[in-house]
């Protein structure tokens, strides 16, 4: 029995398979008003013909200050369900899952006139100093959080990711290096944790299905959080009910990181083990063996592929050809798919 082939469920969704197609911006909202295009049709429903069974939406940000581009995929307004749900229609008419990635890009938004992080900062010197959010704009950004759970119920999502990863806005609060504030929500890991807990819990109130978290579960800076803060983050949101946490890394710093296959597993087994929270395992995955032996050493219970998927639509399909599985083909291409 291959694990990779394996059904799986959390809470009421059941994935046909544990390979998720991981969040990847495309920035490609010609219009710069967030909505889908044609091209982001063809790119997600030709990953679901290829039998992905969790197909993540990339980056969609809760309001448009938190793009990182203007030409990212947004859910800040009501205008954006009726798009999304006609794509989360298609995913389904091919057996995937549809999930959406809930973000702001905080520090790192580059076409805003202004951008809002915890402290003033920049993220180096291509970025503008950011504004120091206040009260008033942290309840401002926790809310459209909670207004894009909303829209993705209203589109008929099956799970949501919060992106607390890669230096962005989430990502600033957690961590000691962005985050120099003095009042609750910096300091102490408890209060660098308040922002992303007042993030799930708006999130978790109108979101009844799977919610995933993403973190960075290595800042690859001495002063950053450490093994001890994320083993900390992950029995939080664990204890607020969250599904799984998909564990990538980097971002908050400009480091050079040393990529190999599997670069970010080893916090990912950390993480699932110690704290008993189901993990998502992503980086240079590459392969079907690779992806099995992941899954058969319980490091992680779902794999993320990103730019594998870029290369190959088919990847799922080239994954069971090396595990001697025979996996399904759709319908339309079963005369052809050996
Ligand atoms: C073009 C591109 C866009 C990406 N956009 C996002 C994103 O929107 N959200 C996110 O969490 N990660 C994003 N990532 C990171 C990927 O989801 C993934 O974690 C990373 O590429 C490592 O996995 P891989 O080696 O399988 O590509 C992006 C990566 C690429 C290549």
């Amino acid at each position: 029995m291959t694990k990779l082939f394996t059904p799986i469920t959390y809470k009421n969704m059941t994935i046909k398979n544990r390979i998720v197609m991981s969040p990847m911006c495309m920035y490609s909202c010609e219009d710069e008003d967030g909505k889908l295009t044609p091209f982001h049709l063809t790119h997600y429903i030709s990953r679901a013909v290829g039998q992905i069974g969790l197909i993540m939406l990339e980056a969609s940000a809760v309001e448009p200050a938190g793009r990182i581009t203007a030409k990212d995929l947004g859910i800040w307004d009501d205008a954006h369900v009726s798009g999304l749900r006609e794509l989360v229609h298609e995913l389904h008419r091919y057996g995937s899952k549809a999930g959406i990635q809930l973000a702001h890009a905080g520090r790192k938004a580059e076409d805003e006139e202004i951008s809002y992080a915890p402290s003033p900062l920049r993220f180096n010197e291509r970025y503008q100093e950011p504004s120091e959010l206040d009260r008033q704009g942290i309840n401002r950004i926790i809310k459209a959080f909670g207004e894009a759970a909303r829209r993705a119920k209203e589109a008929e999502f099956d799970m949501v990711e919060i992106h607390a990863a890669h230096g962005y806005l989430i990502n600033e609060f957690l961590s000691p290096i962005a985050n120099q504030r003095t009042d609750e929500y910096g300091g102490s890991k408890e209060n660098r944790f308040r922002f992303l807990q007042e993030v799930v819990e708006a999130v978790s109130k109108e979101f009844t299905g799977p919610i995933f978290v993403r973190i960075s579960t290595d800042e690859y800076h001495q002063e950053g959080n450490t093994l001890e803060d994320f083993l900390y983050y992950a029995t939080q949101l664990k204890e607020l009910g969250i599904d799984l946490i998909d564990c990538s890394s980097g971002g908050v710093v400009p480091a050079k990181i040393n990529t190999y296959p599997g670069y970010q597993i080893k916090r990912c087994e950390t993480i699932k083990h110690t704290v008993g929270i189901p993990t998502g395992a992503v980086g240079l995955i590459t392969t079907g063996i690779q992806a099995e032996e992941i899954l058969q050493n319980n490091r992680a219970d779902l794999i993320f592929i990103g730019r594998s998927l870029l290369n190959n639509p088919y990847w799922a399909k080239e994954a069971a050809d090396e595990l001697n599985y025979e996996l399904e083909a759709p319908k339309q291409y079963a005369r052809g798919w050996k």
